[in-house]
C-alpha cells in the first residue's frame, strides 16, 4: 500500500469584503491549508478553502485552464490567473482582487466599466462597402499574421489593472487591454472603418496616458505584449 503523503501546511491570507455588511472594513482572513494533496495552482488552494474550510469565500473561475480569464487576481503582489499560477514557495501567500477595481465581493472585481470601455472600441468587423461575399471575407496569410499576438487576448484585465496610468485615470484612459483590442480591429485587413475608429481616440486621455512603463506586458498571463500594441496604435494615430 502506498505510504500516506506527508502533510504540507501553508498559510493563505485572503482579502474579504461582504457587501451585505457595508460598514465593515475589508480584512485579510487567514486559512491554514494542507497543500500536499491538492493540485499545484493557487486556484486549487482556493477551491480547497471553499470546499473544505469556508464556503462563504467568493471568487470567479470557470475553465481552470487559462482560457476564460475569470480567475484573474493578485497573488503576492503579481496579477495573474489563479488557475495557472503556481502556489508560491513562500511561507504565506497573500491573495487580493485585481488592484484598483471596485469589489463586488471578496476576490470578485467589478468589471462593468472595463466592459463598457470594451464596447466603446466597437470590437467587431465593420465594412463600408455593401458587397457581402457568399462565404467569408478572405485575408492573405501575411495579413492574417498581423493578428498574431492580439487575437489570443482573453480580456482578463491583468494588464490594465497593473498599469499606473489606468489606476489613476481609469475613467478616461482606456488601458492596455482595451487598446490592444482596439488595435486588433484597426490592423485587420478586412475591417474598413479605421478612420472612424481613430477619430474616437483623438483626445489627450483615451490613448496618450500610456507612459511606456510596460507593467502591462510583464503581467500578461498569456505572454502577449499589450504595451507594444499601445505603442503601435499610437504610431497608427500619428499617420492621420
Ligand atoms: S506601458 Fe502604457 S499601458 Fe502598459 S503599464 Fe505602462 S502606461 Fe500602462
Ligand atoms: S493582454 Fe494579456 S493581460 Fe491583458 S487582458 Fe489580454 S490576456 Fe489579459
Ligand atoms: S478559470 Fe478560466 S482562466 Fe482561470
Amino acid at each position: 500500500m502506498a505510504a500516506a503523503q506527508a502533510s504540507n501546511m501553508k498559510k493563505f491570507k485572503v482579502y474579504r469584503w461582504n457587501p451585505e455588511n457595508p460598514t465593515e472594513k475589508p480584512r485579510m482572513q487567514e486559512y491554514d491549508v494542507d497543500v500536499s494533496g491538492i493540485g499545484p495552482m493557487v486556484l486549487d488552494a482556493l477551491n480547497k478553502i471553499k470546499n473544505d474550510i469556508d464556503p462563504t469565500l467568493t471568487f470567479r473561475r470557470s475553465c481552470r485552464e487559462g482560457i476564460c480569464g475569470s480567475c484573474a487576481m493578485n497573488t503576492n503582489g503579481d496579477n495573474g490567473l489563479a488557475c495557472i499560477t503556481r502556489i508560491p514557495d513562500t511561507p504565506e501567500v497573500k491573495i487580493y482582487p485585481l488592484p484598483h477595481m471596485y469589489v463586488v465581493k471578496d476576490l470578485v472585481p467589478d468589471m462593468s466599466y472595463f466592459y463598457k470601455q470594451y464596447e466603446y472600441v466597437e470590437p467587431w468587423l465593420q465594412r463600408t462597402d455593401k458587397d457581402v461575399p457568399e462565404r467569408e471575407y478572405l485575408q492573405s496569410i501575411a495579413d492574417r499574421q498581423k493578428l498574431d499576438g492580439l487575437y489570443e487576448c482573453i480580456l482578463c484585465a491583468c494588464c490594465s489593472t497593473s498599469c499606473p496610468s489606468y489606476w489613476w485615470n481609469q475613467d478616461q484612459y482606456l488601458g492596455p487591454s482595451i487598446l490592444l483590442q482596439a488595435y486588433r480591429w484597426m490592423v485587420d485587413s478586412r475591417d474598413q472603418n479605421g478612420p472612424a475608429r481613430r477619430v474616437k481616440f483623438q483626445n489627450p486621455m483615451s490613448v496618450y496616458r500610456c507612459h511606456q512603463i510596460m507593467n502591462c506586458t510583464a503581467s500578461c498571463p498569456k505572454g502577449l505584449n499589450p504595451g507594444e500594441a499601445v505603442q503601435k496604435l499610437r504610431v497608427l494615430m500619428s499617420k492621420d
